[in-house]
């Protein structure tokens, strides 16, 4: 099988583990549990799921818990699009190929279908307690779930979030320092997340999910990046959402700072190094290393 028939069926795989772990439209609450399926399974490339287990694939077997982080970070990261696409935030009407979910469900519901996805991603990470088998398995399911709620906090995505609105303000100073911390926390923590609790789950020891941690961060801020480029270069038919997003918003990205070549150049430099550090490790996953080299030239 080639790369992108590997890719193809690993992202059917992900997409198999999410369908088992979302919830399914019942009830008085049918309408907010149908917004979250909405947005869920608009598609998306799955990148965190995909890197999540293939990272883990480098460290050896995982117990049966990963699935339940898979679904976890997906659930994760799509309401945080939810709730970024809303008016008050981006104001975005596309994503994923599809109208928003504010757009067709209203802003109230899309607010808490975003409320529901985080809610229900821990309900399903904490599942995997009820996997572990070992005391080790339950040992790195706990620092699984840590490493999970920080960078998806204040102290991660959120965090990152919050320097993103603030510096689109025209009474904010912004500086480079400001433009790394909000690569690094909406975008790098996420990827970080997925990787690391891969490693983790694995069995990988201090030093290599160290490594990994190191290694995502530069893969999280050159897929932002290359998400800022899209933003100028591409189309809504390509990209699935609107382009010039960012510049309507007057964002601080890397693209409005330093130029789209200075920036192509950054994400080549960036994932290159974060390819090295995959290739340091003894043994060596050539699907997770020829996934991250294509994200540089990746057109969605
Ligand atoms: C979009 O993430 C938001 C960013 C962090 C740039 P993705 O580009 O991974 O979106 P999907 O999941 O494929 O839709
Ligand atoms: C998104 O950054 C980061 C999130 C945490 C959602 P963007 O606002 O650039 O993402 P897109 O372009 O809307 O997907
Ligand atoms: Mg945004
Ligand atoms: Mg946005
Ligand atoms: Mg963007």
């Amino acid at each position: 099988m080639n790369f992108n028939e590997q890719l193809e069926k690993k992202t059917g795989e992900v997409e198999s583990v999410l369908a088992a772990y979302l919830p399914k439209p019942e009830g008085f609450q049918s309408k907010v549990l149908e917004a979250m399926a909405y947005a869920v399974s608009a598609g998306g490339k799955r990148l965190r799921p995909l890197l999540m287990r293939e990272t883990a694939a480098l460290f050896g077997e995982t117990g049966e818990g990963l699935s339940c982080f898979m679904a976890a970070i997906e659930f994760i990261h799509t309401y945080s699009l939810i709730h970024d696409d809303l008016p008050a935030l981006d104001n975005d009407d596309y994503r994923r190929g599809r109208k928003t979910t504010h757009v067709v469900y209203g802003e109230d519901i899309a607010v808490i279908a975003g409320d529901g996805l985080l809610n229900y991603a821990y309900e399903t990470a904490l599942r995997a307690f009820g996997r572990a088998v070992t005391i080790e398995d339950y040992q790195r399911t706990e620092q699984a779930m840590h490493i999970l709620g920080r960078k998806a906090g204040v102290y991660g995505m959120v965090g990152g979030q919050c320097a993103d609105l603030l510096a689109e303000k025209p009474e904010t100073e912004v500086t480079e320092e400001m433009l790394l911390y909000i690569h690094k926390n909406k975008t790098a923590a996420l990827i970080q997340a997925a990787m690391t609790i891969g490693a983790v789950l694995a069995g990988a020891d201090e030093k290599a999910v160290a490594q990994i941690e190191r290694c995502a961060e530069n893969i999280g801020v050159a897929f932002q990046i290359q998400d800022d480029i899209l933003d100028v270069t591409s189309t809504l038919e390509v990209l699935g959402k609107p382009t010039g997003s960012d510049e309507k918003n007057h964002k601080l990205t890397y693209v409005a700072m330093h130029g789209v070549e200075a920036s192509k150049r950054q994400v080549e430099a960036l994932s290159g190094e974060a390819v090295g550090i995959l290739q340091a490790f003894p043994h060596r996953n050539a699907f997770l290393e020829t996934l991250v080299e294509q994200l540089i030239y990746r057109e969605k």
